[in-house]
């Protein structure tokens, strides 16, 4: 595997880790949730996902319109960031944010599986 595929799949891990754990602390309605470290690394991480996905992409010579697989990351990334958001953040009841909790860990989880099978028909 080359380096920047280890750095991607990696902060994909570093990802859906912070992402357990955040979640946990949100239903346990914990104080560390505030904490500085949960405020920056994920957009940290979050950057290095997509740039490396970028870099991957550019160099295998994948663009999302021939590779359907490909646009179906994207957006996929985008609604497991915004879901992300209401779980962690904007969601008005505790109940509404740990739904969208759960549906972000079922996002992220089809993005592993098209990233593996390279199609977005992961399910049929
Ligand atoms: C949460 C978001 C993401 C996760 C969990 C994820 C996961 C993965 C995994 C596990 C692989 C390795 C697949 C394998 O070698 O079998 C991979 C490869 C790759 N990903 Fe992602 N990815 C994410 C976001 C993205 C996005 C948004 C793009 C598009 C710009 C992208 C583009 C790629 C490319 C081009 C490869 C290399 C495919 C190949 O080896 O042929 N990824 N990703």
């Amino acid at each position: 595997m080359d380096l920047v595929k280890i750095i991607h799949v990696g902060c994909a891990l570093f990802s859906i880790t912070g992402f357990t754990v955040r979640g946990v602390l949100m239903m346990r309605e914990s104080a560390l949730l505030q904490m500085r470290l949960f405020k920056i690394a994920p957009h940290i991480i979050d950057t290095l996902l997509l740039g490396s996905a970028i870099w991957l992409a550019v160099q295998y010579g994948f663009g999302p319109i021939d590779n359907p697989w490909l646009l179906a990351k994207i957006i996929a990334l985008l609604l497991y960031i915004g879901l992300g958001t209401v779980a962690l953040k904007r969601g008005k009841t505790k109940r509404l944010r740990m739904m969208a909790w759960l549906a972000a860990m079922l996002v992220f989880f089809y993005i592993v599986a098209v990233a593996v099978t390279k199609s977005p028909m992961v399910f049929v």
